[in-house]
This record gives C-alpha cells, sequence and structure tokens, in this order.
C-alpha cells in the first residue's frame, strides 16, 4: 500500500488569460477557501510569468502556492526572453514547471535541459514540478513505460527529494484533447515511476506524482484516486474556478 501523501493540485495556465481574468481567478479561489469547506489538498496555480505579481497580491495570506511555467537554468546574463529561478522566487514563486511536454516539443527541450532547470529550481529553494509522458506513437508502440522511464532518469537531478521535487505523468496524447488513459493505465505507469523515485531517493516513497491531461470534474473522482495519483497538473479546466475547484475537492483528503 503506498504511504500517505497530501495531494497537490496544479493549475497550468498556460498562455491564457489577461490580468484582470487571472486576478479574478485567484481571487475566486481564496474566496472559495475562506468560505467553503477546505479540500483535503494543496492548490497551486501556475499563471504566464507577466501576471505572477498581480497573481501573488491577489494570493497573499492565503494557502494557494504560486508557481511559474519555466526558468532558465542560470541566475542571470545575456538570455534575452528567459526568466531565471531567482527572478521567479523573487516573485513569490514557490514552485515552477520544468519539462512540460509543450516546451520539450515547442523549444527542444530535453532530458539534460530539464534536469538543469529543475536544479536551478532547487538551487532558489524552489519545488521543480518535472513532467514526463509519452506520446500517441510510442504508446501504440508499447514503449510507455520505457520511455517514461528514461525521461524520469534523465530528469531528476541528483538532490531531488521529496521536499523540493514533484513528478507530472502527462501523456502527450491525453493533453487538451479529452482523451485520458484508464485507470489500469494510470496506475501502472505511476506505479513504475515510484518504483524509479523510490530506487534514486532515500525518500521516494512520498515525492508527490501528479496525474496530468484532460482532468476535469467528471473523470477527477477516478483519476485522483488511483494508487499514486497524489494530485493532478491541470490546463485547461484550471481556467475554470468551479471546474478547479471540483477537481479539488475529489482528492481524497
Ligand atoms: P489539460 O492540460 O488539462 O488541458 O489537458 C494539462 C497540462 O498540459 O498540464
Amino acid at each position: 500500500m503506498a504511504q500517505r501523501v497530501t495531494p497537490l493540485v496544479a493549475g497550468n495556465w498556460k498562455m491564457n488569460l489577461l490580468r484582470r481574468d487571472a486576478v479574478a481567478l485567484a481571487c475566486d479561489l481564496v474566496t472559495r477557501l475562506q468560505t467553503g469547506s477546505a479540500p483535503g489538498c494543496d492548490l497551486l496555480v501556475c499563471p504566464p510569468a507577466v501576471m505572477l505579481h498581480a497573481v501573488a497580491e491577489a494570493l497573499a495570506g492565503s494557502p494557494v502556492a504560486l508557481g511559474a511555467q519555466d526558468c532558465h537554468t542560470e541566475v542571470s546574463g545575456a538570455h534575452t526572453g528567459d526568466i531565471s529561478a531567482a527572478m521567479l522566487a523573487d516573485a513569490g514563486c514557490s514552485h515552477v514547471i520544468v519539462g512540460h511536454s509543450e516546451r520539450r516539443a515547442d523549444h527542444g527541450e530535453d532530458d539534460a535541459l530539464v534536469r538543469e532547470k529543475a536544479r536551478a529550481a532547487h538551487e532558489q529553494g524552489m519545488r521543480a514540478i518535472i513532467c514526463v509522458g509519452e506520446t500517441l506513437e510510442q504508446r501504440d508502440a508499447g514503449n510507455t513505460i520505457q520511455v517514461v522511464e528514461a525521461q524520469l532518469n534523465g530528469s531528476l537531478p541528483l538532490e531531488a527529494a521529496a521536499a523540493n521535487t514533484v513528478i507530472a505523468y502527462e501523456p502527450v496524447w491525453a493533453i487538451g484533447t479529452g482523451r485520458t488513459p484508464t485507470a489500469a493505465d494510470v496506475a501502472e505507469v505511476h506505479a513504475r515511476i515510484r518504483d524509479v523515485l523510490v530506487k534514486r531517493l532515500p525518500d521516494g516513497e512520498t515525492v508527490r506524482i501528479l496525474y496530468g491531461g484532460s482532468v476535469n470534474p467528471g473523470n477527477a473522482p477516478e483519476l485522483m484516486t488511483v494508487e499514486n495519483v497524489n494530485g493532478g497538473l491541470i490546463g485547461g479546466a484550471s481556467l475554470k474556478a468551479d471546474d478547479f475547484w471540483a477537481i479539488a475537492r475529489a482528492c481524497p483528503g
């Protein structure tokens, strides 16, 4: 039986919303926490970088954590358009997503770069949410487990531990498509990820492993209660407070 870990439900807002909507969404979540019964999970939102300050203000004093969607490997320097982990920490971020499949695909990020980004986040005292997941071709070829294991091994920095690292399993073909793996498929992959974590890290048993890819209020009760699923990384559904809240409430408390 897997060890009990407080789940984390993280909203990946991607390149969506303008400042007013982002602040309103953050305020809506804070109000729900103040007035409703709190979900049994931790909550995190990851807005676009330009909205971090405004959302940080909206979340101030609340238990909702703030995260970013990417960081550079260096602390500072001549890297036009990039943002360092130090800047994110300075903006109030406690988490940063690294190696999301959209960054791996759109920006050619490989495991070695993702590992360096995770390390940069760790050096600033932040938690890295390291994303892994197979493409449809890789799943159809029966290579899901090998692909995910290789990505995980390549992307995990040496200093990774439960206190500074979260893993997100996100099948590429499930992201934004409305399609999800079966609960049994998710359980199989998460169990393998857990094995790797236990083998590599002293406290690998308590590293959170999130599932991501088309999670919605309808499928959350099933997906969020799969063994070794310790919460979710939510894209589209995190842009609607009602849906994000319903997913959070579906996590075992
Ligand atoms: P989705 O995205 O929930 O819209 O499928 C998840 C993600 O990419 O993190």
